[in-house]
């Protein structure tokens, strides 16, 4: 089956034009995901400032479109974990920053139609070793200020051994929400929204995109990761997730799920034309290193615990893992430049939450918001320490051994269709793929970013790399950044 996202079906969408030209703007932002339309909302709103939104590639392919739209207080980084790593002050910010989140999303939903709709969260068990474990998420959420409860009985068709029930938590159609801001944004006379417009450079007053150019004094970046060189780039690290949906017998209801597994399986619902989609994510493992397939191991998640009809679509998605735990919101270490990065599995919420405290940043607002601990030019050496030694020696790694692990080029003749290797030519190291007509296509294997070596991708086809995240298509163009500029074709 081909990607398909649920999110894109049926909907309306606009179509923005691509940035032809030199345009001037107070503030230009770069990335049209929940993050990039948040800021722009809340700056441009009033007539307060000149806005000018590049994106990419199409709205409809941003990674909000892509994720699995639950809208949660709990976090990623569980509130134990929080707590034992810094303090309940801090755990006590992120519940109040992820409440904040949420109602953000629902006052916007009264103008904007996008299925928003309060629910009950669920983290539940099926070990019967974890039960402890589910009790004190339970009580540090609760001191955090979150409604919590035991759960006692879930409306799930398979054995767990207990639960708690978070309060207040929402589900919607990321989709139709960005649709609906970017169409509101687009009334406004100090606000533009550029598609098909990726950033190709950045000088002190200038962003350059491939056919334009916008003069500007700030630039926010919500790429998801800082796309020029930032110190920020060596504290996040890119991991994919993948979901599906598919028609079952079982009926759960409109509540979220989400399990005790590393990585962990989440789950919902969403209705499209009358037919109920149960909606399952999980499978992630870090970018540029996939040994498993995560769509056929979703699916066998999917049927050893549901009467499966069908699975109707799948879509993947990428996210950052932030070294201490938190996620990097607010003005760099460059310049006029702000970030939002190192969301993990959080996204549409730390989106929002970024969105919005950059655009208070930028206006001169409330800068110690949440006490500040999503500070983007923060370094917490004892909270970062454990992860950030692990993932930059393995980024070492890989740009050393995916080297020498280059293969001699006698293996070409050995591709099957839909798969790739990087060979060594002439000390020049090749990606090779093989599309499903036959057709070869090369490129050199060297990541625009940084140099790392990229890797197959043989469930996406894509070539991905292991370093910073950037991804590309068989013929070298890039999907997604940090990378601005294409594989070089051999
Ligand atoms: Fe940084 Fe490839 S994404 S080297």
């Amino acid at each position: 089956m081909t990607e398909k996202i649920i999110w894109n079906q049926g909907i309306t969408k606009t179509v923005f034009p691509q940035l032809c030209g030199d345009i001037d703007a107070d503030t230009v932002i770069v990335g049209a995901g929940i993050t990039g339309l948040t800021a722009a909302y809340v700056l441009s709103n009033g007539g307060r400032y000149n806005v000018a939104v590049v994106e990419a590639n199409y709205i409809s392919e941003s990674a909000t479109a892509r994720s699995s739209a639950h809208l949660t207080t709990a976090s990623d980084f569980s509130y134990e974990a929080l707590r034992s790593k810094y303090n309940m002050d801090t755990c006590t910010a992120v519940a109040e920053s992820r409440k904040f989140a949420i109602s953000f999303i629902q006052n916007l939903s009264t103008d904007i139609n996008c299925d928003f709709k309060t629910v009950s969260g669920y983290l539940y068990t099926e070990k019967a070793d974890e039960i402890d474990r589910l009790q004190t998420e339970k009580e540090v959420a609760m001191r955090a200020g979150l409604e919590v409860n035991t759960a006692q009985l879930l409306h799930l068709p398979f054995k767990t051994y207990g639960a708690i029930e978070f309060k207040n938590q929402a589900i919607f159609n990321p989709s139709k929400y960005l649709y609906g801001l970017a169409k509101y944004l687009n009334k406004l006379p100090n606000c533009s929204i550029y598609e098909n417009s990726r950033v190709t450079g950045r000088d002190d007053n200038t962003v350059q995109t491939e056919f334009g150019s916008i003069r500007t004094k700030t630039v926010v970046y919500a790429t998801h990761y800082p796309l020029f060189f930032d110190l920020k780039q060596t504290l996040v690290y890119p991991y994919r997730s993948y979901i599906i949906a598919a028609k079952v017998a079982e009926n759960i209801g409109d509540d979220v799920y989400w399990d005790t597994h590393d990585p962990y399986y989440y789950t919902r619902t969403y209705e499209y034309e009358g037919e109920r989609y149960l909606i399952v994510g999980g499978a992630d493992h870090k970018t540029g290193s996939s040994t498993f397939n995560p769509f056929a191991r979703l699916e066998s998640f999917l049927r050893l615990r549901y009467s499966v009809h069908s699975v109707d679509y799948r879509w993947s998605n990428q996210y950052y893992e932030p070294a201490d735990g938190l996620p990097y919101i607010g003005k760099s270490n460059n310049g006029n430049e702000y970030i939002a990065t190192g969301y993990s599995g959080d996204g549409l919420t730390n989106g929002t939450i970024a969105g919005y405290l950059i655009s208070q940043e930028i206006m001169g607002l409330k800068e110690k918001q949440w006490n500040g601990i999503f500070d983007a030019r923060r370094f917490n050496l004892l909270a970062s320490a454990g992860k950030f030694i692990k993932e930059n020696a393995d980024v070492a790694k890989r740009y050393v051994m995916d080297r020498l692990n280059a293969t001699n080029t006698d293996t070409i003749q050995m591709l099957a269709p839909g798969d790739g290797i990087v060979v060594d030519e002439d000390n020049q190291k090749v990606a090779v793929s093989v599309d499903r007509e036959g057709v070869f296509h090369y490129v050199k294997a060297n990541c625009t970013h940084l140099n790392c070596l990229v890797y197959w991708n043989r469930i996406e086809k894509t070539w991905d790399c292991p370093c910073h995240g950037s991804r590309f298509k068989p013929d070298g163009t890039v999907i997604t950044g940090p990378a601005v500029k294409n594989l070089e074709k051999v």
